[in-house]
């Protein structure tokens, strides 16, 4: 969702500045634009579409200049055009903003300008943004900083900007609140990136922006951080540990399936260094001072959006099921607002892979302010969430840059298992041996998933049949049911086929009155305990004329005989099932995208880091 790249130093802006636009495609975009001053002043060019539209627009344009902002729209207020696109710029035309976030009184602020004469091009809450740093720049004794502090004094929202001043082309302001910036820090040059993959073959000296302060980056020297009402602060210099290699697709036609395949080693990387099968041993190190309060909560809140929800889901079954903790999951957008009651001994946990939602990140607050223990789940190591909760721990599943999440979804079920065992063991619940027979199968996983991947070809001959399926039904028993939404919602992210996951046995309730032959249902019959009910189901769906995709546990003849396509996956505990049963339906929905020809890293409408409400 919206992406910045900004900068400033000795080099061309402009090759940097694209490259580092198409590092940030995964994103989500519908535009994008730059800003460069050179010879001929403020230059700036926007397109709607794709990077390589902006390409093509520049042609035989000035694009020279060691100063400039970029950035990539994903449109909240006003259609997908090149005026909407950023950056904007004030009247005069002497400064230019890229901007992520959305200004939620934008409105007033508009009438407010407008009444002191300001004119505007665009439908965007951005240009008003500019415009009132402009305003607020003609205040007497305003220079630009001080305008820009006054101006985001009076913002509510959320943004992250970068500002160019034309009559300034040694200086870059930045700023943020609620939405990610992160500046960094090269040899003599600064970059500003909403996150550091646009500059990283450059630097990994990163600084990360705070909540409402505002950075001047001077084109030699320190750059220096304030508070709105101006109070210095120090700036913290990190290194982040980024593979860059992780960046590219690695012979794969898509990220989605590198992603998918990389699915055996992500998940040891959750794993790894946490547990030892010898001495029986299993810790999560970053939320260690917070195990005796986990192990005696009276209720945990589980709190995410989208896939990370559905892990939610997963985490509530297996910390009930395990640690017989009592599990609540909500979607932290709903959350936020339904007033629930929270409990100061209370026990939250964000679910996040990008760190950056910002619905979960207001439930953390939320949650923070009525005193709860707010623990993270995030892959991307000091994103916003990982930096707002009390502790944490990191998925370790790697960059991530399909818009559908798939490997992020496997660690974060892993970390939930590791999670409910760890407080399981702490709370005397698991008998030694039980204890190691389940780290020895978790071992295993990764082995298991390989063998499903080894399937990918017969999966993709039968994905094809699907191809012009209008509607889909997904449905899974006890830890088959989170992966049954899952299934769904990857099928709709990235073939825009309809498609919905249901509980089974739900379906008499409803969903039943959808079948007929044109209807194809992915039933998920791999939990033993379930199998007589799940072949009763089989059979209600086969008698209305339902065509059935059963991914089942291998040798299981009977739910084969009844099934018009099976897939066969490897048997394990119950409770890891989830790990193996959705590489199946991550590849359905993946090959099905691509027969249609749709775009499967980048789906239509869809951002990787959804950082507006
Ligand atoms: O980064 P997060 O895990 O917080 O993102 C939450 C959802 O936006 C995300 O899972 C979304 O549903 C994905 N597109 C799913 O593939």
């Amino acid at each position: 969702m919206c992406g910045i790249v900004s900068y400033i130093g000795p080099k061309q802006a402009y090759p940097l500045l694209i490259n580092g636009l198409k590092r940030l495609e995964y994103r989500g975009y519908d535009s994008s634009g730059i800003a460069l001053i050179n010879n001929d002043g403020l230059c700036v060019y926007k397109s709607k579409g794709k990077i390589a539209d902006l390409e093509e627009n520049v042609k035989n344009k000035n694009i020279e200049g060691t100063i400039g902002i970029a950035h990539t729209r994903w449109a909240t207020h006003g259609e997908p055009n090149n005026v909407n696109a950023h950056p904007h710029f004030n009247e005069t035309m002497d400064l230019a903003l890229v901007h992520n976030g959305i200004i939620e009184n934008y409105d007033t602020l508009k009438v407010m300008l407008k009444k002191n004469g300001y004119h505007f091009q665009t439908e965007t809450d951005s240009e008003v943004l500019v415009q009132l740093i402009d305003f607020m720049r003609k205040k007497p004794r305003t220079n630009l900083l001080k305008a820009v502090q006054l101006a985001l004094a009076s913002v509510v929202g959320a943004y992250a900007i970068v500002l160019l001043d034309k009559n300034n082309p040694n200086q870059l302001i930045a700023a943020r609140k609620s939405s990610p910036l992160v500046i960094g820090i090269g040899d003599n040059e600064y970059f500003v990136g909403s996150d550091a993959t646009p500059f990283l073959d450059f630097t990994k000296k990163v600084i990360y922006v705070g909540d409402e302060e505002v950075v001047v980056i001077p084109r030699r020297g320190d750059i220096m951080i304030t508070t709105l009402d101006n109070t210095k602060v120090d700036p913290i210099v990190q290194h982040i540990e980024m593979d860059i290699t992780a960046l590219e697709k690695g012979g794969f036609d898509h990220f989605m399936l590198k992603e998918i395949y990389e699915q055996p080693e992500s998940i040891m990387d959750t794993m790894r260094g946490r547990i030892n099968v010898e001495d029986c041993y299993l810790q999560l190190g970053g939320i260690m001072d917070y195990k005796e309060k986990l192990i005696n909560a009276k209720r945990i809140i589980i709190v995410a959006c989208g896939t990370s929800w559905h892990a939610g889901l997963l985490g509530e079954y297996l910390i009930e099921n395990l640690a017989r903790i009592p599990v609540e999951v909500e979607y932290a957008s709903e959350f936020r607002y339904r007033n629930a009651p929270i409990f100061a001994d209370d026990i939250v946990i964000a679910i996040s892979q990008s760190g950056e939602t910002a619905d979960t990140l207001a439930a953390i607050e939320l949650a923070k302010k009525k005193g709860a223990t707010v623990l993270g789940i995030c892959n991307v190591v000091g994103s916003s969430i990982a930096r707002a909760t009390n502790a944490g721990s990191y998925t370790h599943a790697g960059q991530e840059i399909g818009v559908a999440s798939t490997k992020a979804f496997t660690s974060q079920v892993t970390l939930l298992i590791l999670m409910s065992l760890m407080i399981a063991d702490g709370k005397g619940i698991l008998e030694k041996n039980q204890k190691k027979a389940l780290i020895q199968e978790l071992m295993r996983i990764p082995e298991k998933i390989r063998k499903v991947l080894e399937k990918a070809p017969e999966i993709q001959r039968m994905s094809e049949v699907f191809t012009f399926a209008r509607n889909f039904l997904y449905l899974g028993r006890a830890y088959n049911y989170p992966v049954a939404m899952e299934g769904a919602l990857k099928l709709k992210e990235i073939s825009y086929i309809h498609a919905e996951g249901y509980p089974s046995a739900e379906m008499k309730h409803g969903p039943i009155a959808l079948i007929d032959k044109e209807t194809p249902v992915v039933f998920i019959a791999t939990t033993p305990s379930n199998h007589q009910k799940n072949i009763s189901n089989i059979q209600e769906i086969k008698a209305r004329q339902g065509r059935v995709i059963s991914i089942i546990l291998e040798g299981d003849e009977e739910i084969k005989r009844l099934s018009d396509f099976y897939i066969e996956i490897p048997d394990t505990e119950e409770e890891f099932t989830p790990l193996i049963s959705v590489v199946p339906l991550q590849l359905i929905a993946y090959y099905i995208a691509v027969a249609r020809k749709c775009n499967v890293d980048q789906p239509r409408n869809l951002a990787k880091s959804v950082t507006v409400e």
